[in-house]
Order: C-alpha cells, then structure tokens, then sequence
C-alpha cells in the first residue's frame, strides 16, 4: 500500500516536470502554417542541414513553428542554443551548427524575400499569454 502511494506520488509530481521539458504545450500563429520547405534549388550542405533540422526540431513542437518564424541570423544563433539547451533536446554541438547554418540561409533566401508571409517570433510573455488563454 505504501509503495503504491510513493509510486503515484513521484509519478504525479514528475509528470507536469516532464510535460514542460518535452513538449510545448501552447499553440502559436505560426504552428498553423505550412510544415515542410522545398529545398530542392539550396546547396547540398544545407539540404543535409534541412534533413537535421527536420529530425530534431520536430520534437516537442510542429516544424511548422520554426519554418514559418522569421528572426534575424544572430537571433536563429541564440534560439538554436536555447532549444539546445532545453532538457532532453537530444541536439548535438555539430548538430545544432547543422541546423542554424540551416536556418541562417533559409531566412536570407526565402524568408527574407518574402518578409510579410511570415510571423515574428513571439516574447516569453506573449507565448505564456497564449497558454493562459488556451487553458
Ligand atoms: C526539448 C523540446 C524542444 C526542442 C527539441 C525544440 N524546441 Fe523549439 N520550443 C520549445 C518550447 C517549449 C518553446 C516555447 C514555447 C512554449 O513554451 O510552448 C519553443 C518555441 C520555439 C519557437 C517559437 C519562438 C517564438 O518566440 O515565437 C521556435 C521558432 C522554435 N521553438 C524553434 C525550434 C528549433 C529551430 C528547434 C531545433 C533546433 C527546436 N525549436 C527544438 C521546445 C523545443
């Protein structure tokens, strides 16, 4: 009887931790766009860089998310070493340089052409905004 308890108790206070860490659990405007790029016409480093970020950034949100948020190179830089360092992101050093060589080229070839089919990366408090009103 006791063990049950303990087992429920570290189940039930490890699981929202759990939850937090692993997904994100907000939609935001740009999760609704399209989910893959064609990247039939960009240089082989970044169609490989492409397969990367496809594999990895696909975790714990839509790879709508990223492929449709527009920011500028330094702040892809910052934001891939963010997720990077969320725990259990399973994204390497060499992989996350892949991926923001990647997202470097893609938003001064696509995105930035195009600055309007695009949204703006949303503020911690705008994202936890969303999350109240979705909850
Ligand atoms: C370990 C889970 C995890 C992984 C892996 C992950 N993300 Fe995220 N991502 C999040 C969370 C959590 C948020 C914040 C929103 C939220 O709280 O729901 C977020 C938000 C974002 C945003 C929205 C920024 C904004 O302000 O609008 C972008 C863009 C993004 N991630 C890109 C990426 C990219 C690129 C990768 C791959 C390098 C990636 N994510 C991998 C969990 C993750």
């Amino acid at each position: 009887m006791h063990k049950a308890i303990r087992i429920i108790a570290v189940v039930g206070l490890s699981m929202p931790l759990f939850l937090a860490a692993q997904s994100s659990n907000v939609t935001l405007p740009q999760d609704k766009g399209p989910d893959k790029i064609n990247v039939s016409s960009y240089p082989a480093d970044q169609q490989k860089g492409y397969k990367v970020f496809a594999d990895k950034c696909a975790k714990c949100h839509t790879i709508a998310r990223p492929i449709n948020t527009t920011m500028t190179a330094p702040e892809w830089s910052r934001y891939v070493k963010r997720m990077m360092h969320k725990p259990n992101s399973g994204i390497s050093d060499s992989q996350g340089k892949a991926i923001y060589e990647f997202l470097a080229y893609d938003q001064e070839n696509r995105k930035d052409k195009n600055p309007s089919a695009f949204s703006k990366a949303l503020s911690d408090e705008e994202i936890e905004k969303l999350k109240a009103q979705q909850h």
